[in-house]
């Protein structure tokens, strides 16, 4: 759900606004009612999946309270659902506060007899009393503690070192699924305690982790290892304006407190359901050993097509009386186990640490290794990430490593097998301080994990890879050019930079060679045809650091040509919906530079487009089609999708219903939106069919 903040231009009057002035009754009844819309539209999208207004509409009365709370500062309140996007202003310094009843962690396990003998302990510490386990996922993510008081979440922390953790409220409040304000619970169902602490887990979804490290990746930019550490990062962020985006979700698990509505934890748990907390509709309550062993056997598959990851099963004995009677040792309850699932690995010998420059002078050392099957695939190679991850392993040469599929995606060393180690004075492996292909001495930037070749105008790699990006089909799309082809023109002296292209000519290429003068015009030709991209082509392909596409668009809608970009001050550059202080600082940085200024002023003079329209829609092709986004996507983001079928006239809803016309699917669709799509009969279009769908060449 977008919520595009306060350009007035797009503020579209309320029937409130045409009252003659702000009578101040109305201003805060109509603020409260506002609130009360927007945390209940929000709860319908974000919990309940199932929203009852488009975007749109929601956007429009976002909108209207932001301009009303902007008028009537006296109105201000930390839970408004406006303060969910967050802020860039004063920076979040998380105060440590003690837990008002200590975090303790759960005894875990990997082995099965293990339940069998939690299940034994259990029976007899409750001296032969009936009882039934909740069988919980055990979310991989960061405990949370949440404090409600009269309804409203006034303190959210860590977990810390499970006696004190951090006030992490600002960032907790931007996670749209966490409620600020309760429900009024309906008739007969038991209200909220007056105080109450509830605990759980605050966790990236796989949509988001994929999001996030694409576009890091894209910045050149080290990538989160799991959604556990990106999550954890994320909270731990001091912009709470750069959380919100993050696309944290969180789910409650644990009521506290001695006012507690319900005897039974499975039935409190269903209460603050009711109450506005996302729960997991996923708990079973189990009677018995084999109960217990179905519910592992069924996630330890199922868990693969879940949206979040998890990494076991957490067990509960249900009855809140029985858990007191059972009570908790120094470190965890007595009354409560998790069982983990094993992370598939593979040991293997370490070849080689080798060194990757990419465009923006990053180092990243890679592990090469004998091939080892892992998960159904072969891996040879893992990232180390940085000097800190490869310092932390201490690895020397020879040794047989350890290696995970962290989230099942990306193998990642997790350890050394030291008892293989046969050599005690085996070499250790240190980081580089020099570029390994230009040799300058490397740096590594106060704050930032990697290290930098500063090189830029000479290493080759560098020089090279920003000339790929450039020529990329995102970027000035020139695909009759591949890295060989860069490689080649560079080795033989051919282009230094990107504004070296627009001077090739057929004869560089081909020389005397007859063979090669057809595929040389064809070059050349989609050189100078490139001429023409989009301004926001172009911006994206200068490849100015955190510039991605959807950005570069929004400065190019923002500026309409580069004299104006490039005078662009901080202050301009930060007011911009999407774009935020650190964007505009690399922007207004790079045009600090004379050497880029030249540079453009090179492609200027060779013909390359520096200016658009104010576009307001691209085409009409998905006019009237209502179209569901779902799965995970290769070539552009979610949201980019959602910019591309708003501008091209379409609707982007969120649930599958018979007036959806198709659905945009992507990989890893859920197993549910998948069956309504079967039984509604509604087409699927994957990305490539959505993409020409859209292509205006068409
Ligand atoms: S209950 C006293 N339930 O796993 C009970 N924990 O060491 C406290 N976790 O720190 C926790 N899913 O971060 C509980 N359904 C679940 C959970 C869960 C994940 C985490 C939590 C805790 C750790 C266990």
């Amino acid at each position: 759900m977008s919520t595009s903040t306060s350009d007035p231009s797009h503020y579209q009057p309320s029937l409130f606004d045409q009252l003659p002035d702000d009578s101040h009754t109305d201003v805060k009844a109509r603020i409260e009612h506002l609130r009360a819309e927007l945390h209940r539209h929000n709860r319908n999208y974000y919990v309940l999946n199932s929203p009852e207004i488009s975007d749109q509409e929601f956007d429009a009365l976002m909108r209207e309270l932001q301009e009303l709370e902007a008028r009537h500062p006296e109105y201000f309140d930390a839970n408004s659902p406006t303060q969910r996007v967050g802020s860039d202003l004063g920076s979040n310094n998380f105060p440590t506060v003690r837990h008002q009843t200590p975090m303790l962690s759960l005894g875990n396990t990997y082995n099965r007899g293990e339940v069998a003998e939690f299940f034994e302990r259990v029976r007899d510490g409750l001296d032969g009393e009936p009882f039934s386990i909740c069988c919980e996922l055990k979310f991989d993510g960061l405990s949370i503690s949440l404090i409600y008081d009269d309804g409203r979440l006034t303190r959210a922390v860590t977990r810390g070192d499970g006696q004190q953790g951090d006030d992490v409220t600002a960032n907790v409040r931007t996670i749209k699924s966490v409620p600020l304000i309760l429900d009024r619970p309906e008739k007969d169902v038991p209200a909220w305690p007056a105080h109450f602490e509830i605990r759980g887990e605050v966790l990236m979804p796989w949509d988001s982790f994929n999001r996030l490290n694409q576009s890091r990746a894209d910045n050149e930019e080290p990538l989160f290892a799991n959604p556990r550490n990106a999550a954890s990062g994320s909270l731990k962020t001091k912009d709470t304006a750069v959380v919100a985006k993050r696309g944290l979700d969180a789910y409650l698990y644990f009521l506290l407190g001695s006012n507690i509505p319900e005897e039974s934890h499975y039935e409190n748990m269903q209460l603050a359901r009711s109450w506005g907390f996302k729960v997991s509709e996923h708990t079973r309550r189990a009677q018995s050993v084999d109960d217990i062993f179905e519910f592992i056997d069924y996630w330890d598959e199922a868990r693969h097509s879940l949206p979040f990851a998890i990494d076991g099963i957490v067990l509960k004995v249900d009855s809140i009386k029985q858990q007191q009677k059972l009570g908790y040792t120094a470190k965890s309850p007595r009354w409560a186990i998790a069982y983990k699932f094993k992370a598939e690995r593979a040991r293997t010998k370490l070849l080689s640490v080798t060194y990757q420059v990419g465009r923006t002078g990053a180092i990243t050392p890679v592990a090469n290794m004998e091939p080892v099957e892992l998960a159904g695939t072969t891996v040879r190679r893992a990232s180390l990430h940085n000097e800190d991850v490869l310092l932390g392993l201490d690895l020397r040469e020879g040794d047989y490593v350890y290696v995970e599929k962290a989230g099942e995606i990306i193998p990642q060393i997790v350890g050394v097998d030291t008892t293989a180690r046969t050599d005690e004075n085996a070499t250790p492996i240190h980081f580089i301080d020099t570029c390994p292909v230009c040799g300058h001495k490397l740096v590594r930037y106060e704050g930032e994990a990697a290290h930098y070749c500063p090189n830029d105008l000479e290493c080759p790699p560098q020089i090279k890879g920003k000339i790929e990006h450039f020529i990329s089909r995102d970027a000035m799309n020139i695909s009759s050019l591949g890295p060989e082809t860069v490689d080649d023109y560079y080795e033989r002296d051919l282009i230094k930079d990107v504004a070296d292209l627009y001077h090739l000519t057929v004869d560089d290429l081909a020389g005397t060679d007859g063979q090669k003068e057809k595929s040389a015009r064809k070059i050349v030709a989609a050189i100078a045809q490139s001429k023409q991209s989009d301004f926001a082509r172009v911006i994206y392909a200068l490849g100015i650091r955190f510039v991605g596409k959807v950005v570069a668009t929004i400065i190019a809608q923002n500026y309409l040509n580069i004299e104006a970009l490039r005078t662009a001050t901080l202050d301009d550059l930060s007011q911009i919906d999407g774009v935020g202080p650190i964007i505009a600082q690399s922007v207004v940085s790079w045009f600090a530079d004379e050497r880029n200024l030249q540079l453009i002023e090179r492609l200027q003079a060779a013909g390359v487009n520096m200016q658009t329209e104010q576009v307001t829609a691209l085409s009409d092709r998905l006019m009237g089609k209502s179209i569901v986004i779902s799965g995970t996507f290769t070539q552009h983001s979610r949201e980019e999708y959602k910019e591309l079928i708003t501008l091209h006239g379409g609707k982007n809803v969120s649930s599958i219903s018979n007036k959806t016309s198709f659905i945009l699917a992507g990989e890893n669709m859920g197993p549910s939106k998948l069956d309504k799509a079967k039984k509604l009969q509604i087409p699927l279009l994957n990305e490539e069919e959505f993409l020409s769908l859209i292509d205006s060449e068409q």
